[in-house]
């Protein structure tokens, strides 16, 4: 990318800027941030390990400008879920940041990608999705990746397989509600229920449940834990940031972005895996998906929708 520019120079935002910084995804880097004294704190830190990582330039402060004609804008600004607190309740708090700061960031960077972070990021991309008008794919939010990655850690760590070789998708709401599509959930072709007689043997239903209640739960433990997550999202959002680099491959990440109508799942943001690239957030892939497995999407959307109908 030709400048990344980051709204918000807090846990996520500034993991996503050493992130983005070690992997050489952009030549150009802005934080913007309320708090001018942190965000040119943490530039200046930044900037100090520039002499260890590809070519960039590092740009901060608390006006919106520094992000001006970005390609990328990732919104990470915000609330944080408080111990205890369902990401659902932060709606009403971050759903008034993200209304003033979207029209901002449209006036100075108008062709900007829009990558919503900030939670409850399903919610959060829906508004700014019907603020911008845009259904293009170029507003879209991180959704299930970090969640993905989570269960493919738990089920690499039960097979004792790389992750790289699991093929599973956290689906719906990032958050309480959210699923796992089980029935296409597979290592190298073979499907987890498959007759598995290494690594444990098969997944059945009761592990799934429990796989799907650690995956949903691992955010709390680590707020319990450090009072934020930073680490995980920032590598996500990074493989997100690589994905729309791209402009000859797809990737396949389960993002959060408009549904298609025609899908019969509902009519806000949820994610479900869709191709990803330089052109932002495309197609859903074909769902492949048991009637249990569609109707807890379709609860997920009920949960998204519920929150926008209280906030709106
Ligand atoms: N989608 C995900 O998977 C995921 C994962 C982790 C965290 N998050 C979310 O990311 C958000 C940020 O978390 P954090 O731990 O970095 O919080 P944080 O408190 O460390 O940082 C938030 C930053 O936003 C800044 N800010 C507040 N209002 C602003 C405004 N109007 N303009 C610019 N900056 C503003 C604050 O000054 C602060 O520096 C939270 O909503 C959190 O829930 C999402």
């Amino acid at each position: 990318l030709n400048h990344l520019a980051i709204i918000g120079a807090g846990n996520v935002g500034t993991a996503i800027a050493f992130t983005a910084l070690n992997r050489g995804i952009a030549r150009h880097l802005s934080l913007y941030d309320v708090d001018r004294p942190r965000a040119i704190g943490e530039m200046l830190d930044l900037r100090d390990g520039l002499q260890f990582v590809r070519p960039a330039t590092i740009e901060a402060g608390d006006q919106m400008s520094v992000c001006a004609d970005a390609d990328v804008v990732v919104i990470t600004a915000g609330a944080k879920q408080r111990p205890g607190e369902t990401r659902l309740d932060l709606a009403a708090r971050n759903a008034g940041l993200l209304r003033s700061l979207v029209p901002d960031i449209i006036q100075v960077a108008p062709d900007a990608v829009l990558l919503i972070v900030t939670n409850p990021v399903d919610v959060l991309t829906q508004l700014a999705v019907d603020m911008t008008g845009r259904v293009d794919g170029t507003v879209f939010g991180s959704g299930t990746v970090l969640d993905s990655s989570r269960l493919r850690h738990l089920i690499a760590l039960r097979f004792a397989i790389a992750e790289r070789h699991i093929h599973a998708h956290v689906v719906g709401e990032h958050g309480d509600s959210e699923t796992v599509l089980w029935s296409s959930a597979n290592i190298g072709g073979a499907p987890l229920t498959a007759a598995w007689t290494t690594g444990g043997g098969p997944i059945d239903e009761v592990e799934q449940a429990r796989l799907l209640h650690q995956v949903r739960n691992a955010a709390y433990e680590i707020i319990a834990g450090k009072g934020a997550t930073s680490w995980a999202i920032a590598l996500a959002t990074a493989q997100i940031l690589d994905a729309l680099e791209q402009t000859t491959q797809s990737s396949v990440l389960p993002v959060t972005g408009p549904l298609d109508p025609d899908l019969g799942l509902g009519d806000v943001c949820v994610s479900l895996p869709r191709l990803v690239d330089a052109k932002g957030a495309g197609p859903i892939l074909p769902l492949v998906a048991t009637d249990e497995e569609l109707a807890a999407v379709r609860a997920s959307v009920a949960a998204v929708r519920s929150t926008l109908e209280k906030i709106r």
